[in-house]
């Protein structure tokens, strides 16, 4: 049964870390893995030591919680997070978020990289989720219903807290500049989506279109999570200019945004309402 695995993956955790539980989870997306090596007091665990994890097969992939405090609060950072399109089902993506909330954690920060399909917007622009779409048939939550978690029909009016969005755009204010703020649709990946899909999402209202977060915020809306999601937009949406895409240009574009992106996860942090 999925929470007795949930519950043995906790307890493993909680073995490692203690009985002072993180008040806040991070799924730090790329350009933001350094984040995991900046808490103080760290307990690093690998996903290959936790039972029933996923554990990437990918070399070189640091899949690993890094628990520790942040600003002087406590919280668990996923360095290294799980996607549809390597292959993982919905349910294993999300197996980490759901662990984490039966550890005793409420609150989570989804960051990720997107693509901008907002013409008016600029690579390197921060965006604060404020709705998603996902076309994609797929759901995290298909298959018997864990009761234990939540409903088996949930609401998904506020998947992301409208509290924690004012927090962000003043944690970037204080740090001397603004968030965008818009819908991320989510694509199954791994290729970039074609110039057609992008006018579709636009055309659907859509500000951003990325590979994963979608499935994470799902899971934890069931579980009536305080959910806030960040994307770093790395490139302009296919079609938009007159040039492909490609993954350097994401990593680039994360890399010439990190410090601003870490600085603004670290005041929202500071700032988060608990
Ligand atoms: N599309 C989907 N996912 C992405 C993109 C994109 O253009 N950029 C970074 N992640």
């Amino acid at each position: 049964m999925l929470i007795d695995n949930l519950k043995e993956s906790a307890a493993f955790i909680r073995s490692r870390i203690g009985d002072d539980i993180p008040e806040i989870a991070i799924v730090l997306g790329s350009g933001l893995g350094d984040l995991a090596e900046q808490l103080s007091d760290p307990v690093y665990i690998p996903y290959s030591e936790i039972p029933h994890f996923p554990v990437s097969t990918v070399p070189g992939h640091k899949g690993r919680l890094a628990v520790g405090k942040l600003e002087g609060r406590k919280v668990l950072c996923m360095q290294g997070r799980f996607h549809y399109y390597e292959g993982w089902t919905l349910q294993q993506c999300v197996y980490p978020i759901q662990t984490f909330r039966v550890l005793g954690i409420w609150n989570l920060m989804l960051t990720n990289a997107a693509g901008c399909v907002n013409t008016s917007w600029q690579p390197g622009d921060l965006m604060v989720i404020t709705d998603h779409i996902k076309l994609m048939g797929d759901s995290p939550m298909r298959g018997a219903n864990c009761d234990e978690l939540g409903p088996r029909f949930f609401d998904m009016s506020h998947v992301y807290d409208r509290e924690l969005q004012k927090t962000a755009h003043q944690a970037a204010a204080k740090q001397g500049f603004s968030l965008r703020e818009g819908i991320y649709m989510l694509f199954g990946g791994p290729q970039f989506e074609t110039p057609a899909e992008v006018r579709l999402a636009r055309a659907l209202g859509a500000d951003a279109v990325g590979m994963s977060t979608v499935p994470e915020a799902i899971a934890a809306s069931q579980m009536s999570m305080k959910v806030l999601g960040i994307s770093c937009l790395t490139n302009m949406g296919a079609g938009i200019l007159d040039q492909p895409l490609n993954h350097e240009e994401v990593l680039e574009t994360g890399e010439r945004v990190k410090n601003r992106f870490q600085a603004l996860v670290r005041e929202i942090i500071s700032k988060w309402p608990l």
